[in-house]
């Protein structure tokens, strides 16, 4: 009897020391409450499972017309100043104002039409933050949200990753925000080689002009673009320093991804720490 009571008492010890380092790690990104029920089916959202995504490497044909390449309108939200959103606890303020240079190029990248998204998209999403960050987060695409309201990162993953910036003791307005992709792929299907390959110097300039000491890939497409390794899985990458140009690239899990799979948020945690760890050692050196 004393046996089994020892052992029931070192397995309650073991399931409260992992519920307790669950819960820490939930509250360092934010989550200040537990779901009792399933939230409410979304319309819009990323539909297919990412890693499934990852791993359909052949290009998906093209469900629409190439857009007129030569025509070129302004994105409606390029007129309006950006509003805060607001979703539950999380607020997500207006975004800092770009610099010149960034200005110019935002201008650019909302009239391209150098692949056929430029004719489906609702609005071009720049990207948006502190034009001299030290710290760029590069995911893959708009999805609905960002669609609509021309800005990166606005919806569920955008929730989760102004968390994660939070959790580092940053605010979103103190680092960049871009994507691979400046226009949404129809059904947030995964983008083509051919549309990576056209706004891939949009990327390439933004990085110019922001000049980051850090950059941090979020989820595998934008890893594997960045860093020009096509066949790489984020798992493998994510966790250990790359580079683009010489900058430091750390591959992280993709926000929408941890959504899907909250347990590899401890993954995504440890990767933040590290970014963070070297921001700091960076921003000594000053
Ligand atoms: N997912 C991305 O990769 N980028 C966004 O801006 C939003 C969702």
């Amino acid at each position: 009897v004393e046996k089994t009571n020892e052992n029931a008492a070192g397995e309650s010890a073991k399931i409260r020391g992992a519920l307790k380092a669950r819960l820490e790690m939930e509250q360092m990104l934010g989550i200040e409450s537990l779901p009792t029920k399933l939230p409410p089916k979304r319309t819009g959202e990323r539909k297919a499972p990412f890693a499934a995504r990852q791993t359909a490497n052949a290009p998906i044909p093209s469900p629409f017309k190439p857009a007129p390449y030569a025509a070129s309108k302004p994105s409606p939200a390029a007129k309006k100043p950006a509003a805060p959103v607001r979703t539950g606890n999380t607020v997500i303020g207006a975004p800092p104002e770009l610099s010149d240079e960034l200005k110019t190029l935002r201008e650019k990248v909302e009239t391209c039409r150098k692949c056929p998204l430029g004719g489906t998209r609702k609005n071009a999403v720049f990207g948006e933050g502190n034009s001299k960050a030290g710290l760029m987060f590069v995911g893959e695409a708009p999805g609905y949200h960002e669609d609509v309201q021309g800005r990166p990162f606005v919806g569920p993953a955008g929730m989760l990753l102004t968390k994660i910036i939070e959790a580092i003791k940053l605010e979103r307005k103190d680092v960049f925000i871009a994507n691979i992709l400046k226009c949404r792929p129809p059904e947030n299907r995964t983008p083509q080689p051919d549309e990576v390959a056209a706004c891939r110097g949009h990327l390439e300039a933004q990085i110019d002009l922001i000049k980051p000491k850090i950059i941090c890939a979020l989820g595998g497409p934008a890893a594997k673009t960045l860093l020009n390794k096509p066949n790489e899985g984020i798992t493998k990458m994510r966790g250990t320093w790359h580079e683009y140009k010489g900058i430091p690239v750390m591959p992280t899990f993709h926000p929408a991804y941890l959504l899907r799979n909250p347990a590899d948020k401890k993954y995504c945690w440890e990767d933040m720490q590290n970014v963070r760890d070297r921001l700091k050692g960076v921003e000594n050196q000053k």
